[in-house]
């Protein structure tokens, strides 16, 4: 793959809660952006999505050139990726889907188009395994959501992904000011995905224990913990919480207690009375705000400390 030509044209396949989203930052940081759906509304409810999150971008700050009037829409898949430099695929989650469309692309696209997969928990090996010719630049780089906020982004390669592809995906993401990190190994969930769902396994777990309301272990969460991860991470705070002594110290003093703790951490199943109880638990945390109201109220805390962390030096995680 001829591998140094700057992305500056990408291409958006499945425009759906992702899809918007990404091409939003994309065209916030001045690319040109080509979107394309088979939904009979995509492009008017792309549009409106774009406009709708705009004002949180100039708010971060537009790239100089940057323009809503730079989306193109085209419900032909041909037409969309011609030119591009880089696509960026938010199709359905089914393998059967990916693998299929890999192959179009495959055949369609110039060997030396990456082609990366927002897939939440699909492994790079299986949907690449539609590929016949240009297996090597396909790749998974798996946004958090809402992409345009968050700023990570998981990069993990199948069995025949390049390492050049892995080094250009890399660097496209991490120059648009994203936070990449890379996966050795191929896992179902990829990382952050899988940490989500070890605490959510306990989060229902107590729910469904009856130990504390759905209200209460979201305050616990949010009001504790979660104020500190969106800072640091997971052992850099246990290096913290060791005091002086580090990482070391804790070690030393919490090995016990974690690893009897872990012993007793639930394995819930989602019953159907204990779905009922988190649904009617959220519902009453929720009281009259709808579902906008409070991604509003997310998004405008989220955007506060954007730019705190943005205006602070260090903290948290450096990556390799
Ligand atoms: N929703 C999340 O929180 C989240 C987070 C990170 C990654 N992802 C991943 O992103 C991808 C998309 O998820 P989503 O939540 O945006 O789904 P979604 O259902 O909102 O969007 C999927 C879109 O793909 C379109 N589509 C279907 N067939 C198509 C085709 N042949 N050509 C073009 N478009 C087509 C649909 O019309 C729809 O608009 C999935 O792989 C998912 O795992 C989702």
């Amino acid at each position: 793959m001829a591998g140094n030509k700057p992305i500056s044209q990408v291409t958006i396949i499945g425009t759906g809660v992702i899809g918007a989203s990404w091409a939003t930052l994309f065209l916030a940081k001045g690319l040109d952006v080509v979107a394309t759906d088979i939904a009979p509304n995509a492009e008017a409810s792309l549009r409106g999505f774009v406009d709708g999150a705009w004002p949180a971008l100039e708010r971060l700050g537009l790239t100089p050139g940057a323009s809503k009037l730079r989306l193109v829409f085209t419900a032909d898949l041909a037409e969309a990726v011609k030119g591009a430099h880089l696509v960026q695929e938010n199709g359905p989650e089914r393998i059967d889907f990916k693998k299929k469309l890999y192959g179009q692309l495959d055949e369609m696209l110039p060997p030396d188009v990456v082609i990366a997969s927002s897939s939440s928990g699909l492994t790079m090996s299986e949907i690449q395994s539609g590929c016949p010719f240009h297996p090597e630049r396909c790749v998974i780089a798996h946004p958090f959501n809402p992409p345009h906020l968050i700023p990570l982004v998981e990069i993990v390669g199948g069995a025949k992904t390049s390492e050049e592809t892995i080094r250009r995906a890399s660097e496209f993401y991490t120059a648009l000011g994203k936070r990449t990190v890379r996966l050795h190994k191929e896992v179902p969930g990829h990382v952050a995905n899988r940490l989500q769902a070890a605490l959510a396994r306990e989060v229902y777990h107590l729910v469904g224990e009856g130990v504390v309301s759905v209200a209460d272990v979201d305050t616990a969460l949010c009001w504790g913990p979660g104020l500190r991860w969106g800072i640091m991470g997971q052992v850099l705070l246990n290096h913290l919480g060791g005091g002086q002594g580090g990482m070391e110290h804790f070690l030393e003093q919490f090995t016990g207690p974690m690893t009897a703790w872990w012993k007793v951490l639930g394995s819930p199943e989602l019953t159907p009375e204990l779905q009922q109880k988190l649904i009617a638990g959220v519902h009453a945390e929720v009281g009259s705000r709808s579902i906008d109201d409070l991604a509003a109220e997310r998004d405008e805390v989220l955007l506060g400390l954007l730019e705190l962390r943005a205006n602070t030096a260090g903290g948290g995680a450096h990556s390799e």
